[in-house]
């Protein structure tokens, strides 16, 4: 077995959530050209799926884990086409990502983050909403996936209980409410556009970047 083999990892949830979100992305960005930033990419199970899926996008990766750069890195050596770049390490929460460094403009087609805000203290949406206002284009998207609450109230008994633990673990963690999200967004010229029930009570956020002029 090669190293490469050893260094994949599996997230379980990949399996289940994949064709959703897949589908969604799919109707979002199909037919965009230019670069995606992949914030927190985690095992990169789904950089894999989603470069393959938008063959017209260059996906980049990142995540501040060096373990799970490895894992992206792996997964991209077994599988992953020619538009998906190497994974590089980016903290969301720094207010420079230095992306420019890998020859990235700031014009970038979309950022996705997969289940990330939640499990992270809240600096990290902050960081990621302020990323997306320096980094996108005009026109560009901000694609959130995960659970999330509507008004101050879960959606799903669930989801109370894996937020009580989320806090238990660590009190700045915790499910992010979609009108503090959208608050957030406005002050870095960002609007929500959609809000998707996905399957076990996720939703898919999708903020746009005010077109210019
Ligand atoms: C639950 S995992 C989700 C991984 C993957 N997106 C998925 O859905 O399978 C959370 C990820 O967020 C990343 N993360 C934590 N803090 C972060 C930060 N400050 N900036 C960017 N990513 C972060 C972790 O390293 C981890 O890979």
């Amino acid at each position: 077995m090669s190293d490469e083999a050893d260094l994949r990892r599996d997230a379980p949830a990949f399996h289940r959530n994949v064709a959703p979100i897949r589908a969604l992305l799919l109707e979002w960005l199909d037919g965009r050209r230019g670069d995606v930033l992949e914030i927190g990419a985690g095992t990169g199970q789904h950089a894999v799926a989603f470069a393959a899926a938008l063959p017209d996008l260059r996906w980049w990766p990142t995540d501040p884990g060096a373990a799970q750069l490895d894992s992206i890195e792996a997964w991209r050596a077994h599988g992953g086409g020619a538009n998906l770049e190497a994974p590089f390490i980016l903290d969301a929460s720094v207010p420079d990502w230095g992306i420019e460094k890998r020859g990235l403009a700031a014009e970038l087609s979309a950022i996705v983050s997969l289940n990330v805000i939640h499990i992270s203290p809240w600096r990290v949406s902050e960081g990621l909403f302020a990323g997306a206002g320096r980094y996108l284009a005009a026109g560009g998207l901000l694609i959130l996936y995960g659970p999330f609450c509507r008004d101050g109230v879960h959606t799903a008994p669930s989801n109370a209980a894996f937020d009580a633990d989320l806090r238990r673990r660590d009190p700045d963690w915790g499910i992010r409410d979609i009108a503090d999200l959208e608050r957030l967004a406005a002050g870095h010229g960002l609007e929500l556009r959609r809000i998707e029930p996905m399957p076990a009570n996720n939703f898919t956020l999708v903020f746009g970047r005010e077109r210019e002029g």
